[in-house]
């Protein structure tokens, strides 16, 4: 059997990164090496301070600190990596395409072909190529064309193993899954990636299946997943008119263990880069057989989370009299989750946008995030010009600062230090009277309106 030595990851973001330094830190005797086109990431990655890294996951810092210089690195020079690696995974972005066919629907997968290209292009010696990146169903038949046609007598294998991190968890995920799926058309490749797992997942939560059962695997899990999101925000609504308590039926419904106690959450709305991405791929595909019936069912889990969305926002409004016309919001949380500095999808951004289209004023207090971020994602929107954005918005670093004088607080990610903060004093500071938004069902309902608050939460 083929021995990995080296092995190289193209694409050092949420997903590279960190399942990188992870397998580095299992398996002390390969040399890992992170390539990217984005010469600002890859020096983030090296950058001497460990706390300054491009992405924050709880545990990351300590293994990038153990592993970097020893077996893992981060590097631009991606043809040489490639050539001198036995194994390549690709893990670079699959976005919704927002041009030409399928645009708002397909997976745009030019980098992915263009990661195909480039090793088909300096690949001198055998290589096992993987798909670690989310892919439409039947993607790897793309790769493997691209790669068989390059003249040269080079063989290529090609392998499907989705990553099913949770950023935030990302490194627990990482060190302790509840699976690792490979698929592939040879046992020897499958076997081949299956020991470097092997180091520290028991061999039997390595699944081996065909290519085609993986690569719809990832999308069906990221389809499930958002789906109990959307279901149980759809009872939250329903609670709300009927005095039943989202919390209560969750924890009632979950205790079944046919459904299960996780993911029952209500909550503003499900954002990260993957779940709508996903569902609009996987809406895409069936629909491109024709399949429309499975294409409608699918697509209502993303069109319900834009109006879970929409209706928080819609509530703030209402209930401040409708007008948040020259009101000033306190925004806690960009993040679209606690424990991550990502915000792609955030329902932050488009609860913002919508109150900032009402002329409301935001002040916005997140613990990772840093302010150009926050106004680069408002900006991408187009909705209105960067100095706008900019005088609309304001940013803090200290969360006393940011709410205080505002008409109202809105909570928009979980972050765990919220609920320690000491809302006496905040109330004390705020317009009166002084709402509050929870769209994370975070704080204690009684305690705030014990304080003074006009509390709201979801679903109750
Ligand atoms: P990301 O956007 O954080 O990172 C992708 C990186 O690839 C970027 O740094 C980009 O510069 C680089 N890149 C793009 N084209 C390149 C090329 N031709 N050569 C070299 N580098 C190139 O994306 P993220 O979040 O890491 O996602 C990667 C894939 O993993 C996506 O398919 C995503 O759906 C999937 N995924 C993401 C998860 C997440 O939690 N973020 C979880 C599971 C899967």
């Amino acid at each position: 059997q083929m021995k990995v030595t080296k092995i190289c990851c193209i694409g050092a973001g949420y997903v590279g990164g960190p399942t990188m330094a992870v397998i580095a830190k299992k398996n002390p005797n390969i040399t890992v090496t992170v390539v990217d086109v984005n010469q600002d990431r890859i020096d983030a990655w090296n950058n001497a301070d460990v706390n300054n890294l491009p992405i924050y996951e709880p545990g990351l810092a300590q293994i990038v600190k153990e592993t970097r210089g020893k077996n893992l690195f981060f590097s631009t020079e991606i043809d040489k990596t490639i050539d001198e690696s036995e194994m390549i995974f690709i893990s670079v972005n699959t976005p919704t395409k927002t041009y030409g066919k399928g645009k708002g629907m397909a997976a745009d997968l030019k980098y992915v072909e263009l990661c195909a290209r480039n090793i088909a292009k300096v690949a001198t010696t055998n290589k096992i190529v993987v798909e670690k990146s989310t892919l439409p169903v039947r993607t790897a038949q793309a790769i493997k064309s691209i790669l068989d046609n390059t003249g040269s007598d080079v063989k290529f294998s090609i392998l499907s193993n989705p990553e099913f991190l949770a950023e935030g968890t990302a490194i627990q995920d990482l060190i302790n899954p509840d699976r690792v799926l490979i698929g592939g058309e040879f046992e020897d490749a499958i076997e081949v990636l299956a020991n470097i797992y092997a180091s520290w997942v028991p061999q039997d939560k390595i699944l081996r299946t065909n290519v085609w059962s993986s690569e719809l695997s990832k999308l069906t899990a990221n389809a499930f997943l958002a789906q109990r999101i959307s279901s149980i925000n759809a009872i939250s609504e329903l609670c709300e008119k009927t005095e039943a308590n989202v919390n209560e039926v969750a924890k009632a419904i979950g205790m079944d263990s046919r459904i299960g106690p996780k993911f029952l959450k209500a909550s503003v709305g499900f954002g990260g880069s993957c779940f709508q991405k996903d569902i609009l791929n996987l809406v895409y595909i069936a629909r491109s057989y024709n399949l429309h019936e499975v294409a409608d069912y699918w697509e209502q889990v993303t069109l319900f989370n834009d109006h879970q969305k929409r209706r928080f926002a819609d509530h703030i409004v209402n209930t401040l009299y409708n007008t948040v016309s020259g009101k000033k919001i306190g925004f806690l949380g960009w993040a679209f989750k606690k424990d991550t500095n990502d915000t792609r999808e955030s329902a932050a951004i488009y609860v913002a946008d919508y109150l900032l289209n009402e002329q409301a004023s935001i002040s916005v207090y997140d613990p990772k995030v840093p302010a150009k971020k926050m106004q680069s994602d408002l900006n991408y929107l187009n909705t209105r010009s960067v100095s706008e954005n900019e005088q609309q918005v304001t940013v803090f670093s200290n969360p006393y600062e940011a709410l205080k004088d505002t008409h109202a607080v809105a909570i928009l990610t979980e972050w765990d230090e919220f609920k320690s903060y000491d809302w006496n004093k905040i109330y004390v500071n705020m317009k009166k009277p002084a709402f509050i938004f929870d769209g994370r069902n975070l704080l204690d309902k009684t305690e705030m309106i014990k304080i003074g608050f006009e509390y709201s939460s979801i679903g109750q």
